[in-house]
């Protein structure tokens, strides 16, 4: 258990934000699942864009779990702090600010991970944004730029100075990208050098190496991205292990129907059927992605056009998988 500002936040396993995936039909599906915390996608600080249909999709937090944490991106104080005020209203109760995602899109405009080069910008950044909201203000950001310009303590200790009041460190450097092994060791070190909870980010994929990052870096927790696509339940393994130390048994067939199933429809409902449609490919995907048929199912499934459909193609995948006895 830990606290970010009024929120107890009672599981160490939080969902990482991720652009096209953490929408806030696979967010509330990831907190019913056992995530303590669940992060918006990134929006930009640039109001004017918000118009954009993307924009209007990522800004809409009604009937959200809470707390509501919402990530903006983007390099200049005003705008950020201008960015803040406006999720606020719009609901957010907690602002998330990007300083993490190497996106080449990010990246050129000076923000996510590119603002970690320029200590003093990072400063102003997190001062205008906490001196201009309320609610508490948690930043997310890499190791530093690149493997010679490690300056994540220091970014951890501007922040912690700055009035953030958490702190999720992926354990590489912008130019890593997602290769080598995420560096636990450096985050251990952030974690021992300030007091904010910290969270552990990188790699995580099951509950046995949640518990080991946890040992080794002493986070308040750990935060997941990628394990979490196509397998919510993660969240709930984690924390089970996390508390108990035995690992659950993984979900049956039937359960993991139902919570298809039920995503499938929040999408088709959320984005209305058009889109809907199109985003539930890449989820079904990653559902599928481990079985044997899940190949060849994708292929027909992804031409399906209508929702219902879509629908009634998952329920026969699984009649036939569980006839065949196929295991989940
Ligand atoms: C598809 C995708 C989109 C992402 N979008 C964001 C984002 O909007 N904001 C952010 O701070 N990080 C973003 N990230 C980085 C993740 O939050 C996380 O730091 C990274 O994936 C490492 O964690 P993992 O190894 O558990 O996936 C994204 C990652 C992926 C794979």
């Amino acid at each position: 258990m830990f606290h970010i500002g009024p929120y107890t936040i009672d599981s160490q396993v939080i969902l990482a934000p991720m652009a096209g995936v953490t929408d806030r039909p696979f967010r509330q599906l990831c907190k019913r699942m056992g995530a303590g915390l669940v992060v918006s996608e990134m929006v930009t600080s640039d109001t004017r864009l918000w118009k954009s249909r993307k924009s209007a999709y990522r800004l809409n937090h009604a009937g959200e779990v809470e707390p509501r944490s919402i990530q903006i991106a983007g390099g200049d104080p005003e705008m950020m702090a201008e960015a803040a005020i406006m999720n606020v209203q719009r609901g957010a109760q907690i602002i998330d600010i990007n300083m993490g995602c190497p996106a080449k899109k990010v990246c050129n405009k000076a923000a996510g991970s590119a603002l970690l080069k320029d200590e003093p910008l990072v400063r102003n950044i997190l001062s205008a944004v906490t001196a201009a909201v309320d609610v508490p203000v948690t930043l997310k950001i890499r190791t530093g730029w690149d493997s010679s310009n490690k300056n994540a303590l220091s970014i951890a200790r501007i922040a912690e100075d700055a009035g953030i009041q958490a702190l999720a460190v992926h354990g590489r450097t912008r130019s890593c990208g997602y290769k080598g092994e995420a560096e636990y060791d450096t985050i251990a070190s952030i974690n021992e050098a300030i007091s904010i909870p910290v969270f552990a980010n990188g790699d995580i994929t099951s509950p046995e190496k949640a518990q080991q990052v946890l040992n080794h870096t002493g986070c308040s927790a750990v935060m997941i991205g990628r394990a979490a696509q196509g397998k919510p339940w993660l969240f709930r393994e984690i924390d089970h292990y996390l508390r108990t130390g035995t690992i659950l048994p993984p979900p049956q067939l039937e359960e993991i129907r139902e919570i298809l199933l039920a995503h499938l429809h929040e999408l088709h409902s959320f984005y209305g059927d058009y889109l809907g449609v199109r985003i539930a490919r890449k989820h079904v995907g990653w559902y599928l992605q481990d079985k044997p048929d899940g190949k060849s199912f994708r292929k027909t499934f992804n031409i399906i056009e209508t929702a219902a459909e879509q629908a009634t193609s998952i329920e026969k995948y699984f009649d036939n998988a569980s006839n065949n006895g196929v295991a989940a």
